[in-house]
């Protein structure tokens, strides 16, 4: 293969999404879409990327820093204006120019490499166009081919006759052109169209009246190359993401009771013969083992949970929390920049945070590690087969032995040693009798207070 850059237009901020944010940068599936898109063009190894950005440019370019270079188009006269203001970073460059669009984010690495392959095609076409036929054509431009996938014309809907309209191949906007045709080509096109604009696709047009040819790919699923351009189209785009994310989990042996009502992160890893119940959602940065179970309506972000372990109903998994092979937490736990360490145990009703609980260890229900005094964070250290009994509050900094054992409903402020058991619980009043000698008096004087 040749050597490829690509150009991601993204001077746009996105007017109909409503948002002081730009609209490439709006996440989907927790990462911003010029992410998704930058991830896929990464797998052809581009030797230079170029982002042409315009408004909210600040934005864009605090998001992605110096991996890539950037064009400033200032005003926005078009998407083949666009292109033409990486000229200067492209100058030298003799090899593949791919275009895509900052808000066309889930193109597949496959689908590039394919447009690459049919620019080098026998019949040598000077541009490769992704087409795609959409369940609604309207607002898209056209890509009028015949039969063998060569382009006679490209048109936009607001510059299209009726007979043009009604054709159904659409351009995605994604182009493969030769570096050292590209700006030849841009330079001869002109603005007289509806909209008095520069438009890239003009460039198919000036080439077929050079006498060359230009070939459309098509797009086999039109979801790939939706466009993001309202809200409403960002929904569907997180909707159709997470579609492919619950396959690609399911494909990978995973089980998923109700995939529907599974929600992924653009990061999340899975394992082997894992069950995910109904309700179950994922932040970024969660890895998950092989035959790991996870009950219904658990939330988990910033987890790593090895093979074999047990979440929730209802558990909470913040950033931080990592269980070792084998380990269970139950209903109703939350864990925070905790270690729970191999076949450790926390069933019930608790928190845990910035602790290490060692393998073996039991937390009861209701144990809370009191980590923070309202200044700085402390933390907890259990050691391995340690017992911590019910509703024991752990006040950090604290260090709890090995095989240790914490009577249920203890305030625990000082370290426990190996072996050792801490009770902290007021002395037992113990009175018998008193209860029914109580209940008489009390009955007697109510009694006698109705009489009067
Ligand atoms: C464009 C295509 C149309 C295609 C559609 C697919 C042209 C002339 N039209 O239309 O054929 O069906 O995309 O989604 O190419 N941009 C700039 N600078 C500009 C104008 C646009 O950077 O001056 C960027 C936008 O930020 C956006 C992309 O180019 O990322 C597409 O621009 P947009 O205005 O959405 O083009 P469409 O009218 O949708
Ligand atoms: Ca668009």
């Amino acid at each position: 293969m040749k050597e490829v850059a690509t150009v991601i237009l993204a001077a746009g901020k996105g007017t109909r999404l409503n948002s002081a944010l730009h609209k490439v940068l709006h996440p989907v599936a927790g990462r911003a879409m010029i992410h998704h898109l930058l991830d896929s063009a990464a797998k052809l190894e581009p030797a230079k990327t170029v982002v042409v950005v315009g408004e909210y440019r600040e934005q864009v370019q605090d998001a992605l820093g110096a991996n890539v270079e950037y064009a400033v188009q200032e005003p926005q006269l078009g998407t083949g204006h666009a292109v033409q203001q990486a000229e200067p970073m492209l100058k030298d460059f003799t090899g593949d120019v791919l275009i895509l669009y900052g808000d066309v984010p889930f193109v597949k690495p496959e689908t590039m490499v394919s447009m690459l392959d049919r620019l080098h095609a026998e019949d040598a076409p000077a541009v490769v166009v992704l087409g795609f036929r959409p369940p609604d054509t309207l607002r898209y431009g056209r890509v009028i081919s015949d039969r063998f996938g060569r382009i006679e014309k490209m048109v936009e809907h607001k510059d299209a006759n009726e007979a043009e309209r009604a054709c159904t191949l659409c351009n995605s906007g994604v182009m493969a052109v030769k570096g050292s045709e590209l700006f030849e080509l841009l330079s001869r096109v002109g603005n007289t169209n509806a909209q008095h604009e520069y438009y890239l696709t003009d460039i198919v047009n000036l080439a077929n009246e050079d006498g060359r040819n230009c070939a459309v790919v098509e797009c086999e699923d039109h979801r790939e190359v939706t466009g993001v351009n309202s809200r409403a189209e960002l929904a569907e785009a997180e909707a159709q993401w997470q579609e492919f994310k619950r396959a690609e989990a399911m494909d990978g042996g995973a089980t998923l009771k109700a995939p529907k009502t599974v929600f992924f992160s653009w990061d999340t890893q899975i394992g082997k013969d894992v069950t995910i119940e109904q309700n179950v959602v994922f932040g970024p940065g969660v890895t998950i083992g092989d035959n790991v179970t996870i009950r219904s309506f658990s939330h988990l972000e910033g987890a790593e949970v090895e093979e074999g372990c047990e979440i929730g109903p209802f558990a909470r998994l913040r950033p931080g929390s990592v269980m070792k092979e084998g380990s269970k937490v139950g209903n109703f736990v939350e864990m925070k920049k905790t270690t729970l360490g191999e076949g450790a145990k926390a069933n019930h009703l608790t928190y845990l945070g910035d602790t290490t609980v060692g393998g073996g260890a039991n937390i009861g229900a209701g144990t809370i590690t009191c980590n923070y005094d309202g200044y700085f964070k402390h933390q907890t250290v259990i050691g391995e087969r340690a017992f911590i009994g019910s509703n024991s509050a752990l006040i950090a900094p604290l260090k709890i032995g090995a095989d240790a054992i914490v009577a249920a409903g203890s305030a625990v402020s000082r370290d426990v040693g190996d072996g050792e058991l801490r009770m902290v619980r007021a002395e037992q009043l113990v009175k018998p009798g008193w209860a029914d000698r109580f209940h008489d008096a009390m009955k007697k004087k109510k009694a006698a207070a109705k009489k009067d």
